[in-house]
Parts: structure tokens; sequence; C-alpha cells
């Protein structure tokens, strides 16, 4: 069952529409596949670090796992006027011999910069924590701007340490 998190309500514009973080579930294959589809060339690419094409085959993929105890994948859903959309995704997996979470993250262009994926990272960090797990690290491209500066302002070390393409980022969690 998909676990909403208290709080977890980030915007809401003048249409009075609403955003709202939870926990995804199997059956939320097709609007994560419909989610991939609609982001631009460029973010698909950078949160894939490459190019993907097929969104469902990635959609299956991300929820394959969704009721295993160490990974998750968090949603922000908007909803208007009853209609509810995917707007962002958060998947979340951790790595037993390494004692650390790795992650990937995606908000839809539109919504980019309102804080929704500022939001995400707190709940997906809250839900780790939860889990027991201490550290979470991940990596991304040099040039990504937008999630080294989300990273940052989310209180993760950018140690600007990686191979000439990825840099790599960690935060130790507090309970
Ligand atoms: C990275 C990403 C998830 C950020 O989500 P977002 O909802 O736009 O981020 P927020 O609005 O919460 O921004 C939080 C902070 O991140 C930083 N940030 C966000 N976008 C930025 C940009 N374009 N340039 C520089 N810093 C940026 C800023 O510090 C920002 O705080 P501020 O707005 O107060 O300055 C989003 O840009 C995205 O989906 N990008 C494409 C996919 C991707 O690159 N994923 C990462 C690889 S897994």
């Amino acid at each position: 069952m998909s676990q909403p998190f208290p709080n977890a309500v980030v915007a809401s514009n003048e249409t009075s529409g609403t955003v709202r973080i939870r926990t995804a579930n199997v059956s939320d294959v097709e609007g994560l596949s419909s989610y991939f589809t609609g982001l631009s060339p460029t973010s698909r690419n950078k949160r894939f670090m490459g190019a993907r094409a097929d969104s469902s085959a990635v959609a299956a993929e991300c929820l394959a796992k969704a009721g295993h105890p160490d990974h998750f994948t968090l949603l922000a859903e908007f909803t208007l006027e009853g209609q509810r959309t995917i707007i962002g995704e958060t998947r979340y997996a951790y790595d037993a011999a390494a004692r650390s979470g790795d992650f990937a993250i995606s908000v839809t262009d539109v919504f980019q910069r309102r804080g929704v994926g500022l939001q995400m990272m707190a709940a997906m960090e809250r839900h780790a924590s939860n889990l027991g797990h201490d550290m979470i690290a991940a990596e991304t491209a040099r040039t990504n701007a937008e999630m080294r500066g989300l990273a940052r302002k989310a209180g993760f070390e950018d140690t600007g340490l990686g191979d000439w393409q990825p840099v790599h980022f960690a935060k130790r969690l507090s309970r």
C-alpha cells in the first residue's frame, strides 16, 4: 500500500492544485511510464545518465522491488480538481555491503525549481533513516548543476571526486 508522508504537501498554485509525496507501488507502473515519457530529452538524459527510450521497462524496473524492505520509490503527485499526475520520482536502493543508500531523482520540467526536489530528498532521508540506514551517497554528472545544487542544499557533501564525468556526494543521516 502506498504511504503518504506527513507534511509533504509541498506546493500549491493559484488554481489550488497541491503536491503530495507518497511511496509508489506496482500499480503505479503505467503512471510512472507516462511520467518518464513526458520528461524533456535533457531531463531524461540527466536522470538516467544517458539516453533510455524504453520508459515502460524503466518504470517496471523502478517498481519491481516496491515490496523489498531496502528499496523504495517515492512519487510526487500533483492533484488538481481530483486529477492526479505524477510530477516527480525518487528511486532509492540500499547496498548492505557498502552500508549506504543510493538514489536517483527527477522532477518534471514545468515543476522544476519550485522546491519539489528538495522535499522529495527530505522525504527520502526520513524514509531511509526510519529503515535504520545511516548513509546516502550518489553520483551525478559533473556538469549537472541542478543536481549538484540540490544535493548541496539538502546537506550532502559534494566531494567533487569521481572520474572525469561523474561526481560523488554523500550524507550521514541523523536520527
Ligand atoms: C535535479 C532536480 C531533481 C532538482 O529538482 P527541483 O525540484 O527543480 O529542485 P528544487 O526546486 O527543490 O531546488 C532546490 C535547490 O536545488 C538547486 N537547484 C535546482 N535547480 C537548479 C539549477 N537549475 N541550477 C542550479 N541549482 C539548482 C538550488 O540550490 C535550489 O534551491 P533554490 O531554488 O532555493 O536556489 C531537477 O532539476 C531534475 O529533475 N533534473 C533532471 C533529472 C536529473 O538531473 N536528475 C539527477 C540525476 S539522478
